[in-house]
């Protein structure tokens, strides 16, 4: 074990908790323990998002075949284990996948066992962070694209964030692309309060995670048993909030440093943005891309946008 100063976590958590309003960056969550959580989190009833996104994928992969075209080269930023691609590829008959993902070997494990289950399916693994400038490898250089970005993972980054990063995508695939994009949609408060709160304990337990990770990586000495996890809906932001609140006045160290909180005292950990149909459309707009069609569940949990980035010309 390392007090670790000199890697990026260490640095986000001392600059983090430095900092007030408390925070660390959400990204953080995703070690293997908080990965696994999440996935949990992705079959639990209360967490709607993943049921209505596949839902939605399996009712309008034919129409995002048939407003994209065939042959394009499915490229998808986060790829985990691909577990929503054979819902798209099975429709759009791309000719090679593409999946990104910043775990290399997470990756690349699925990505053989992906191959495995589509022969003849050109399957180009490519271990980066997307959040950062991107090349693709050359042999796809000239090839139309078609960019998968499901999840709502778009939710969890500031609108600032969130216009660089689809911007970035743009140069990335190239002008004449298309990108389909899952984006939680505004709703009853009620259902999202549930999602973020749900009975079994597997969000708090994701929240708590972070802080044991911080004892596990950087040598900290945090009485996680003294942090609960609080989740809430912000109407004025529109979106959902994660802190971890401390019942009790605590002290730790943890990359070398010493802080302390006092009872009440919270670390903001994440925020997931819920848009209308009408703001992502804006957010496309801000970013780059033409929204072409958002469908949505029969409930109106979540939202399947496709966007084109058409070719730069010039405007009257
Ligand atoms: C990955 N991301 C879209 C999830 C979300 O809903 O914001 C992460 C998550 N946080 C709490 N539960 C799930």
């Amino acid at each position: 074990m390392t007090t670790g100063a000199e890697t990026e976590f260490a640095r986000a958590v001392i600059a983090g908790l430095s900092q007030r309003p408390r925070v660390i960056p959400a990204r953080f969550l995703y070690d293997k323990y908080g990965s696994e959580l999440f996935e949990a989190i992705t079959r639990l009833s209360e967490y709607y998002l993943t049921r209505a996104e596949v839902w939605l994928l399996r009712a309008h992969g034919p129409d995002i075949a048939h407003l994209s075209g065939h042959g394009r080269v499915l490229v998808e930023f986060g790829s985990g284990s691909s577990a929503k691609t054979p819902l798209l590829l099975d429709h759009v008959k791309a000719t090679a996948y593409l999946p990104i993902d910043i775990s290399a070997d997470y990756l690349h494990a699925s990505a053989s066992a992906f191959a495995a289950t589509h022969p003849g399916l050109d399957v180009l693994p490519l271990a980066a962070d997307f959040t950062k400038p991107l090349s693709l490898p050359a042999m796809v250089a000239g090839e139309p694209k078609l960019g998968f970005f499901p999840g709502s993972t778009i939710g969890n980054m500031t609108h600032r964030a969130a216009v660089t990063l689809l911007r970035a995508f743009r140069d990335t695939l190239g002008p004449g692309t298309r990108l389909v994009i899952g984006i939680d949609t505004r709703k009853d408060p009620r259902l999202i309060q549930a999602a973020y709160n749900d009975a079994a304990g597997l969000t708090a337990a994701f929240n708590l995670n972070l802080l044991r990770r911080i004892n596990r990586e950087l040598e900290g000495t945090i009485p996680v048993r003294a942090f609960r996890h609080r989740a809430f809906w912000n109407d004025t932001l529109g979106r959902t909030e994660m802190h971890l609140v401390t019942a009790e006045d605590v002290a730790f160290h943890a990359a070398g440093h010493n802080f302390h909180l006092d009872a009440g005292d919270s670390i903001h950990t994440e925020n997931s943005y819920k848009y209308t149909l009408e703001e992502a459309r804006l957010l496309a707009r801000a970013s780059g891309w033409e929204p072409l069609v958002a469908w949505t569940d029969p409930n109106r949990l979540f939202a399947l946008h496709l966007w084109a980035a058409e070719p730069d010309r010039i405007e009257p």
